[in-house]
């Protein structure tokens, strides 16, 4: 075993950051030009030549968000591994009876976890229905498929889905990149490893796992097992 796999463990394949830094981009511009949208109100921007900039951004943004999961699901062979993000069982529920105390008081025992903890389960599950509704109402609205009273209620999905995608996107970015138990985690989406005692403390489970297909296999072929 090599002194890098005595520390890390391999968490994500090259394929799975380049989605998500995708994804990230996308939000972040179309979150950006739309909260200018949404506070200016589109008429105005309209005349303006920022104001079209802004609007071509938030489309760009939009249909990167958009583009990048769906070559992910026809190209990579873990395509329907956000469905684990679905399955729920006693040790979440348990996760989330224990979650406020250890989270803003700091201590207690939390359950045995997954590869994702039942929060992180909870913001994959918000981050598939909320950004299926953003992706399909900004579709209808951009090219005003329907009549007027079905683009008001879009309009309405739409803001909807983004306000619940930017509180969820907050704690998101706080707990991986600020909050000082979590923040190792950072790394993973970086380099695609995560440090050994992090993963043993924070996903018991998914870690047993990986270092049982590590004994029998070379770290090549587990690399190949994760999802
Ligand atoms: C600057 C922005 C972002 C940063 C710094 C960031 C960082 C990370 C990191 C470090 C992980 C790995 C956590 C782990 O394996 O334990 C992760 C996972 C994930 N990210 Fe992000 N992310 C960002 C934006 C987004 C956006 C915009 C979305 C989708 C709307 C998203 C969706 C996810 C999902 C579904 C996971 C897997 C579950 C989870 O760990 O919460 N991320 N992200």
């Amino acid at each position: 075993m090599s002194k890098k796999q005595k520390t890390l463990v391999k968490r994500y394949n090259r394929v799975d950051m380049v989605l998500h830094w995708t994804v990230a981009i996308g939000f972040i511009l179309a979150l950006l030009t739309g909260y200018a949208v949404f506070f200016e109100g589109s008429s105005k921007l309209l005349v303006t030549e920022a104001g079209y900039v802004i609007r071509l951004i938030h489309r760009i943004g939009g249909v990167i968000f958009i583009i990048a999961p769906i070559l992910y699901f026809i190209f990579s062979k873990k395509r329907f591994g956000f469905l684990k993000a679905f399955k729920w069982n006693k040790s979440d529920f348990g996760w989330l009876l224990a979650a406020p105390k250890h989270y803003f008081v700091g201590g207690g025992d939390m359950p045995p976890q997954e590869k994702y903890n039942t929060g992180q389960k909870m913001f994959y599950l918000f981050a598939v229905v909320f950004g299926f509704l953003l992706a399909v109402s900004g579709l209808i609205l951009w090219f005003n498929l329907f009549s007027p009273t079905v683009g008001l209620i879009m309009l309405f999905l739409h803001d909807l889905s983004a306000v619940m995608l930017t509180l969820f996107f907050f704690v998101h970015v706080y707990l991986v990149a600020f909050h000082p138990n979590e923040r190792t985690s950072f790394n993973a989406m970086t380099t695609g490893y995560m440090d050994r005692e992090y993963a043993k403390d924070h996903h018991e489970l998914w870690y047993n796992d990986v270092t049982e297909h590590e004994e029998k296999e070379p770290e090549e072929k587990v690399t190949h097992k994760i999802s």
